[in-house]
C-alpha cells in the first residue's frame, strides 16, 4: 500500500514550535518576547448546536491549537501579528479605541477575537481584582497555530484562550504575583470557569458569533486523557476516562478542508430556528423541555406538543415551521444522545468491543441529526461519513458548527490505512488528525 503520511497533520513539538515563535517575535517587533501561552483545539463526541440551549456536551481537547508568543506595552495599543499564511497581513494596530464592543468594525478580521478578550478581561477585572487590568496595558502578539483554520476544531476559541491567558500573565495583578509557568498551578478550576465564560463574552459581544460555550470551556478546562461531560445548565463538568474508548481504538479527526465560518448568518439562523421553537413551548431553554434522564419517548411527546401548539399557525415568528421542527427535533435528540454517553462513559459494567461499537453508533446517529435535521451538514463531509463507514469505522460524524469544518471518526488501527487511502481518493484538501485527548490551556 503507498503511503499516506502526506494527509496526517501533526501537532508538532511544543518546545520546537516555542523557539521559533519566539525568535521571529524577536525579529517581527525588535524586542524579546515575554512568554508563551498554548490553547488546544477540541473535538466533540456528541453535543453541537444544543450548548446554548443548555444541554450536555462531551467535548476533548486536541494536542493542536494556537500558541501566542507576547510582551506587554504601557500604551494601551496591541499589535498583532499571525504567522498562518491564509490569514497573515502583517502587523494590525488596534489603539485603546479599537478594543470593545463599541469599536467592533464589520469586517470578520481574525484580530477581534485576539482584543475582544482583552476588552472581556478587563471586564472581569471590574469584579475580581486580581484579574484587574492594568489601564494602560497593551502587548504585541504574534500568533501561530497547528489547528486547520476553521476547520471546525475551535481554532477561534484556541486563539481566545491563549490570549487572555497572555494578557492575564503580563497586565494583572495575578500575572505579577505568579510569573510565567507558576500560572499553571496558580489558576484554579473556578478561575478557568470564568476565564472560558470571559472569552465566550469576547466572542458573543465583540466579534459577534452566537457561540455557546462549549468550545472555550473545552480550550480553558478539559484535562489530559478525559473527555469533559459538560452540562452547559451550570457549565460544570465531569472529566470521564476515555480509556474504554481507545483501548484497541482511535479517534480521528477528518479536515474536509472546507473552511467555515461561525459569525455569517447561517449558524445563527439555525440557532434562531430552534430557539423560536422553544418559545412556542414556553421554555426559556430547551434542555428544560426533557427530563433528567431522558428517553427517545420524552422526544416524541415533545414534538407532539409542538405539532399541537402549531397547528393553526402558518410561520412560527416568521419562519418556517417544518424547519423549526427539524432544529427542535436534532436539538432534542441530541441532548438525549449525550446524556446516553454520558452514562455509558462514567460507568464500568460493558466491554470494550460494546463501548466501541455503541459509541460509534450514537456517533452516525449524530450525523444524521446534523445532515437531516440541524440541517448543517455539506457534501464532503458526507461522503467522509460514508467512506468511514464504509472501510469499517465504528462510527462517525461531523462535529462542530458545521456549513464547512470537520468529521469525527472512531475506528480501529487496522483500519486505518484504507481508510486514509479511500480519503485521498476523495480530495486532496483533506487532513487527518489525531485526537489524543489533551490538556487545558496554560503557559508554556
Ligand atoms: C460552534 C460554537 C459552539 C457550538 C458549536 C456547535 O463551535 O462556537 O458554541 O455551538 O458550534 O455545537
Amino acid at each position: 500500500m503507498r503511503t499516506t503520511d502526506a494527509v496526517w497533520l501533526a501537532p508538532g513539538e511544543p518546545q520546537e514550535i516555542q523557539s521559533d515563535l519566539v525568535s521571529r517575535f524577536q525579529q517581527e517587533y525588535g524586542r524579546a518576547a515575554s512568554g508563551t501561552w498554548f490553547a488546544p483545539g477540541r473535538a466533540n463526541l456528541n453535543g453541537e448546536h444544543i450548548d446554548f440551549h443548555a444541554g450536555r456536551c462531551l467535548p476533548m481537547a486536541l494536542a493542536h491549537g494556537t500558541y501566542v508568543a507576547a510582551a506587554p506595552r504601557t500604551d494601551g495599543q496591541l499589535r498583532l501579528r499571525t504567522l498562518d499564511a491564509s490569514l497573515d497581513d502583517g502587523v494590525t494596530t488596534l489603539t485603546p479605541e479599537q478594543i470593545g464592543p463599541d469599536a467592533a468594525a464589520d469586517d470578520a478580521h481574525w484580530s477581534h477575537y485576539v482584543s475582544g478578550v482583552l476588552w472581556a478581561l478587563r471586564e472581569l477585572g471590574t469584579t475580581q481584582p486580581a484579574f484587574a487590568v492594568d489601564p494602560d496595558f497593551g502587548a504585541d502578539l504574534l500568533v501561530v497555530s497547528t489547528l486547520p483554520i476553521g476547520g471546525g476544531l475551535s481554532s477561534s476559541a484556541a486563539l481566545e484562550c491563549a490570549s487572555i491567558l497572555a494578557f492575564l500573565a503580563l497586565g494583572t495583578p495575578f500575572g505579577q504575583d505568579n510569573p510565567l509557568q507558576d500560572l499553571n498551578a496558580a489558576l484554579t478550576r473556578q478561575n478557568r470557569k470564568d476565564l472560558a465564560a470571559a472569552c465566550v463574552r469576547a466572542e458573543v459581544e465583540v466579534v459577534g458569533a452566537g457561540t455557546g460555550g462549549l468550545d472555550q470551556t473545552a480550550a480553558m478546562r478539559a484535562r489530559p486523557g478525559k473527555v469533559l461531560s459538560l452540562d452547559c445548565r451550570d457549565f460544570s463538568v465531569a472529566p470521564l476516562d476515555i480509556g474504554c474508548i481507545q483501548r484497541g481504538y482511535r479517534l480521528i479527526a477528518v479536515d474536509t478542508g472546507e473552511a467555515h465560518r461561525l459569525a455569517d448568518g447561517q449558524f445563527g439562523d439555525r440557532r434562531a430556528d430552534a430557539e423560536a421553537a422553544a418559545r412556542l413551548l414556553g421554555f426559556d431553554r430547551l434542555r428544560d423541555a426533557l427530563p433528567e434522564h431522558p428517553r427517545k419517548a420524552d422526544v416524541s411527546h415533545v414534538l407532539e406538543e409542538f405539532d399541537r401548539l402549531a397547528e393553526q399557525l402558518e410561520t412560527l415568528e416568521g419562519r418556517s415551521i417544518a424547519a423549526c421542527r427539524r432544529r427542535l427535533r436534532h436539538a432534542l435528540t441530541e441532548m438525549v444522545r449525550s446524556e446516553k454517553l454520558h452514562h455509558l462513559l462514567s460507568g464500568e459494567a460493558y466491554g470494550v468491543r460494546h463501548i466501541a461499537s455503541t459509541v460509534g453508533d450514537i456517533l452516525t446517529a449524530g450525523h444524521m441529526s446534523m445532515r437531516d435535521d440541524a440541517e448543517v451538514s455539506f457534501d464532503v463531509a458526507d461522503l467522509v461519513v460514508e467512506t468511514a463507514l464504509a472501510q469499517g469505522a465504528e462510527g462517525a460524524r461531523l462535529i462542530g458548527g458545521g456549513f464547512g469544518g470537520s468529521v469525527l471518526v472512531l475506528i480501529s488501527p487496522a483500519a486505518i490505512p484504507k481508510l486514509t487511502a479511500a480519503l485521498e481518493r476523495i480530495s486532496r484538501g483533506i487532513r487527518l488528525l489525531d485526537v489524543a485527548p489533551s490538556a487545558a490551556a496554560h503557559a508554556l
